[in-house]
C-alpha cells in the first residue's frame, strides 16, 4: 500500500505551527509545514528514475516549489511515509553532487522484504511527491589539510561515496583518490560506467580498485585494476600498502578513509585500519543498518530531569527520566525532533548539549571533534542532570 497523508496541524505558543501526531502516524497534508523553527519537512517530485545495478535504481528528485535543494555530497535525505497508518522513516543518501549533477538523486538497492525500498523501486514513479527532513549527515568531505582521500565501499555503500568521488576530483584541486570496492560481479557495481571514465579523465589522481567476490563464468574483470577476491584484513592491508598512500611516512600528510558497506564489512576495515595505525579522526563511517541498539544505561540518580531546547532563540521545555531517552521524551511531549535511525548511527538527532550532562550508550556518527564540541545524540541520550540543548 502506498503512502497516506492524513491529519491535523496545531498551533503550539513558542513552538510556530506543530504537527500533533498522536502515535507518530500522521503526515503534512501540504506546503512546508514548520514541525518546529528551522525544521522543515521538504516535498520532493520525482523527476526521473532509472536501473542503475542489480537490484538498484536511482531515483532524481526536485522540490516540488521551484527551489534548489541545498546539500552537501555525501549527505542523506530521510523519508518519511506512513505505511497503514504507522509511520515509517528510512534514509538514503544522495549519489549526486552538488554542483555537478543538476538534480539531486538517490540510489536504492532492494532488500529482501524491506518495507521502503522495494516500495521505491516497485511503485514510485516519475510525479510522484515524497516528504522527507532536510538533508542531513555528517559523512561529507574532510575540511582539512589536502591529502589523499582514500574510500573502501561495498555494494550501496558505494552511493554516499560516489557523490564524494566526485566532489574530490571535480570541485578539490590536486588530492589524489584512492577507491576499493567490493561488490558480487560485474553488474551489481554501481556507477560503474562513471566510474570508467573517472579513471580515464584523472590518470593521475584517481586510482579504482575493484574486487568481484563472485563474478561467474565470463564475466568481465579485465580494463579495470580488477580482482576475483574478498577482502579481508590481509588483502586491504596489502592492497593500501600496494597503492603508495601512506607517503613514506605515516605520520605526514596521513590519508583520511571513508567507509562505508555492510556491518561485517565495515567493521574488518576499522580493525584493519587501526592495526596500520590510521587514528579515528581519520577515519568517516556511513553506517545503513541499526543492527543492534544498547538498553538505558545503568544512572545512579534516575531522577526527572528538565530539557531546555533552544530551537532558533526559542525555548521548548520538556521533562524527560531514565529509561527514556531525551528524543523519546519529546516525541512523547508532542515535540517533532528530528530523527531517522533512533540507533546512533545517522545522527539525524544530533543536538548540541550547552549545559548539563548527556549519557549515550552508542555513538557510531560523532568524531572526536563533535563530541569536544558538545554535540549529543537524542536518540540514544540519557540525561544525568538538567540539561539545555540547541537544536543543530
Ligand atoms: C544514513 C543512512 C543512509 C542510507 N543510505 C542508503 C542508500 O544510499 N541506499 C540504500 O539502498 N540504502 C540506504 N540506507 C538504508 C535504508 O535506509 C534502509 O535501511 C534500507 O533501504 C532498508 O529499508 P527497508 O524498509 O526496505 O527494509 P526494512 O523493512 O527496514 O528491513 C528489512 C530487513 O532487512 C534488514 N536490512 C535493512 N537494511 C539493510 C541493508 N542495507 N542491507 C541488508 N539488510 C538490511 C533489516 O535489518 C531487516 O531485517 C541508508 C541508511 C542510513 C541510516
Ligand atoms: S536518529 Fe540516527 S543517530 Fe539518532
Amino acid at each position: 500500500m502506498g503512502p497516506v497523508f492524513l491529519g491535523p496541524v496545531f498551533f503550539c505558543p513558542g513552538l510556530g505551527l506543530l504537527r500533533l501526531l498522536g502515535d507518530w502516524g500522521g503526515r503534512f497534508d501540504g506546503g512546508n509545514w514548520r514541525i518546529l523553527a528551522g525544521m522543515n519537512i521538504i516535498r520532493l517530485r520525482v523527476a526521473a528514475s532509472f536501473f542503475a545495478a542489480t537490484d538498484t535504481v536511482t531515483i532524481v528528485v526536485e522540490p516540488v516549489d521551484g527551489s534548489v535543494l541545498e546539500y552537501r555530497a555525501g549527505q542523506f535525505l530521510t523519508f518519511l511515509f506512513v505505511f497503514n497508518g504507522r509511520e515509517v522513516r528510512r534514509s538514503y543518501s544522495f549519489s549526486s553532487t552538488p554542483g555537478i549533477d543538476p538534480l539531486p538523486s538517490v540510489t536504492v538497492k532492494k532488500v529482501a522484504n524491506g518495507e521502503v525500498s522495494r516500495y521505491l523501486i516497485d511503485h514510485l514513479k516519475v510525479g510522484d511527491v515524497v516528504e522527507c527532513l532536510p538533508p542531513a549527515g555528517k559523512f561529507v568531505l574532510d575540511e582539512g589539510e589536502e591529502r589523499t582521500q582514500v574510500f573502501v565501499a561495498a555494494g550501496s555503500g558505494m552511493t554516499p561515496v560516489f557523490s564524494l568521488i566526485q566532489e574530490a576530483l571535480y570541485r578539490r584541486s590536486e588530492e589524489k583518490v584512492v577507491l576499493i570496492t567490493q561488490n558480487r560481479d560485474w553488474n551489481s557495481i554501481l556507477f560503474r560506467d562513471r566510474l570508467r571514465d573517472m579513471a580515464v579523465e584523472f590518470p593521475g589522481r584517481f586510482r579504482w580498485l575493484n574486487l568481484l567476490s563472485s563474478p561467474g563464468l565470463g564475466s568481465v574483470v579485465s580494463g579495470l585494476d580488477g580482482r576475483v577476491a574478498r577482502l579481508n584484513n590481509a588483502l586491504l592491508t596489502e592492497l593500501l600498502d600496494s597503492m603508495e598512500i601512506w607517503g613514506g611516512d605515516r605520520g605526514r600528510r596521513r590519508p583520511f578513509f571513508y567507509l562505508c558497506g555492510p556491518p561485517g564489512f565495515m567493521r574488518m576495515a576499522v580493525f584493519t585500519l587501526r592495526l596500520l595505525g590510521v587514528a579515528d579522526q581519520d577515519i568517516k563511517r556511513e553506517n545503513f543498518v541499526v543492527e543492534y541498539v544498547p538498553p538505558p544505561p545503568v544512572l545512579a540518580d534516575t531522577s526527572p530531569r528538565e530539557v531546555v531546547l533552544d530551537v532558533e532563540g526559542a525555548a521548548v521545555r520538556f521533562s524527560t527520566q531514565w529509561p527514556s531517552t531525551i528524543l523519546q521524551s519529546a516525541l512523547d511531549n508532542g515535540i517533532a525532533l528530528p530523527y531517522s535511525c533512533k540507533g546512533g548511527r545517522c545522527g539525524t538527532c544530533a543536538a548540541r548539549c550547552i549545559s548539563g550532562k548527556v549519557r549515550m550508550t552508542i555513538n557510531e556518527v560523532l568524531s572526536e571533534k563533535d563530541l569536544a564540541e558538545g554535540l549529543v545524540l537524542t536518540c540514544v541520550g540519557y540525561a544525568e542532570t538538567d540539561v539545555e540543548l540547541v537544536l543543530e
